[in-house]
């Protein structure tokens, strides 16, 4: 894994205005923070400065997960800033009714938090048959206020009428990978007709969809940077997104998105940029972990 050079200047940090970020209405009654801070491979011992810088910042919500392996530093963010919307997720490993009560329990003690703002089945698993069983004790956890909001990522539209139909219970979103080359017009239209709302990981390509000429010349048309648009891009489609940054110029930047707005024409050209072999992260029915 490699190292980043994060050197936390938390004075240097600006709190921007709470009313500049939005908010997404959830199918539970419940709002969650639109724009939050992944942190997939951050460092564990960098976690917690990064998360409290970003928070610092003006970051509303912070997503990390029991894979990988930095619960405890944002659990030590958390406490210094118990107001941040807190998601983790249920690790391929845990699945199962009784395992996932006590994978909830074990991540609930590393964030340091009684009640967890929204937890998440990580992958659908289709061959192990335990998305249901998993779906569960996340009802359950959910009903004993252990759990605010409960959700599912990388979850298909098979998988997502079987959840459903098997139990009564929507998930309130669907984290899935989505960035410009990789734009998911089916699903999202799926989760839309469910009342599901979707998030976007991998938001920025991982960084990688970021140097082509449409959206530098849509970044240089809005004095703005390549990430900035990409991150508009997704709130302008009311995607939820939370872009991985362990630098904090870089987080600062990703905030930075509240001031302006893409028009028809960006929207036609960031289009144009789907790509057939756009997919990065494992395909959902075939991943195996
Ligand atoms: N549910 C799932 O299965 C799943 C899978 C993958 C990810 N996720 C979640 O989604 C989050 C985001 O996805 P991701 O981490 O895979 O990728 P990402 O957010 O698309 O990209 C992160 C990469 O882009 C760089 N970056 C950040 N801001 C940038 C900017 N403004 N300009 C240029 N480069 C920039 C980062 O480097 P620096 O850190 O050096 O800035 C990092 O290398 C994860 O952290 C995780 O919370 C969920």
């Amino acid at each position: 894994m490699s190292r980043s050079t994060f050197t936390p200047d938390l004075e240097s940090a600006t709190s921007r205005a709470d009313e500049q970020q939005l908010h997404i209405a959830l199918n539970d009654g419940t709002r969650i923070p639109q724009l939050g801070l992944g942190v997939y491979k951050t460092p564990a011992d960098e976690t917690a400065e990064i998360v409290r810088y970003a928070a610092k910042a003006g970051y509303q919500m912070v997503d990390t997960a029991a894979f990988y392996g930095n619960e405890s530093g944002v659990g030590d963010a958390l406490q210094d800033f118990p107001d941040l919307y807190a998601v983790t997720k249920l690790w391929t490993q845990d699945m199962g009714y009784d395992k996932a009560m006590r994978a909830f329990d074990e991540s609930a003690r590393k964030l340091r938090r009684e009640v967890i703002d929204l937890y998440l089945i990580h992958w659908p698993m289709p061959k192990s048959g335990l998305a249901v069983e998993s779906w569960k004790a996340l009802i359950k956890l959910k009903n004993d206020g252990r759990i605010r909001s409960i959700g599912v990522c990388n979850f298909q539209q098979e998988h997502l009428t079987q959840l459903i139909e098997e139990t009564g219970v929507k998930p309130v979103l669907n984290q899935i990978e989505l960035h410009p080359a990789f734009q998911q017009r089916e699903l999202r239209a799926f989760n839309d007709s469910l009342d599901i709302r979707t998030e976007a990981w991998s938001p920025l390509g991982q960084g990688g969809g970021l140097g082509g000429e449409i959206i530098a010349g849509i970044a240089d048309k809005h004095g703005k940077t390549p990430g900035q648009i990409v991150i508009r891009w997704h709130l302008e489609q009311g995607n939820i997104v939370i872009p991985k940054s362990a630098n904090p110029k870089r987080i600062d930047e990703n905030l930075g998105v509240f001031d302006f707005h893409l028009d028809d024409d960006d929207m036609k050209r960031i289009a144009t940029l789907e790509r057939k072999d756009g997919r990065t992260g494992p395909d959902p029915y075939t991943a195996d972990f």
